[in-house]
């Protein structure tokens, strides 16, 4: 049986400032399991493409409001298993197994390029979306370091 050694907690305004502000916490909180320089740049990489998701997608129109929050929660286990779940109360995703394929976006042509889920993957162990249109979207992440 894994065992959880330590926990955070964290709830942000989406803003796309809270980008940075979330990769420096996380980065800072998995230090004490001394992942590599890949492996915590994977961690960093995939955490900040579920948030700016949060950021962009969840909340249109409306610009980083109080009450537009995002919600982070880190878990280290004994079997150097770091488990991230980012969650938002969004407008969510009406189909997620076509938002988690390669190239599909909603978003500017300009800007995205829909790749946010991919990278999340790729970065990972394992990932999981959970969503409901006008409740929300949970992305798990999963991340086991070298022993
Ligand atoms: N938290 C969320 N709330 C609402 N919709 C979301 C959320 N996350 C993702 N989506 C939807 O899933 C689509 C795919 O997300 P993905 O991150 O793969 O690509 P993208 O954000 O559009 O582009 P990129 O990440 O490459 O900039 C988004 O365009 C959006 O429609
Ligand atoms: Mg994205």
């Amino acid at each position: 049986m894994k065992r959880i050694i330590n926990e955070m907690k964290l709830r942000l305004i989406a803003r796309g400032e809270n980008e940075s502000v979330c990769r420096a916490i996380i980065s800072a909180f998995v230090a004490e399991l001394n992942p590599t320089v890949e492996e915590l740049c994977d961690i960093r990489c995939a955490v900040s493409e579920a948030v700016t998701n949060c950021v962009v997608h969840a909340y249109p129109d409306r610009g980083g409001e109080r009450r537009d929050y995002i919600y982070i929660s880190v878990r280290l286990y004994d079997t150097r298993e770091v488990s991230v779940e980012i969650s938002d109360r969004g407008v969510g995703i009406e189909n997620v197994e076509l938002a988690r394929q390669p190239s599909y976006t909603t978003g500017e042509a300009s800007e995205r390029c829909g790749m946010g889920f991919l990278v999340m993957e790729s970065f990972t162990d394992a990932m999981t979306v959970k969503s409901k249109p006008g409740r929300g979207t949970t992305v798990l992440l999963k991340k086991i370091l070298k022993p």
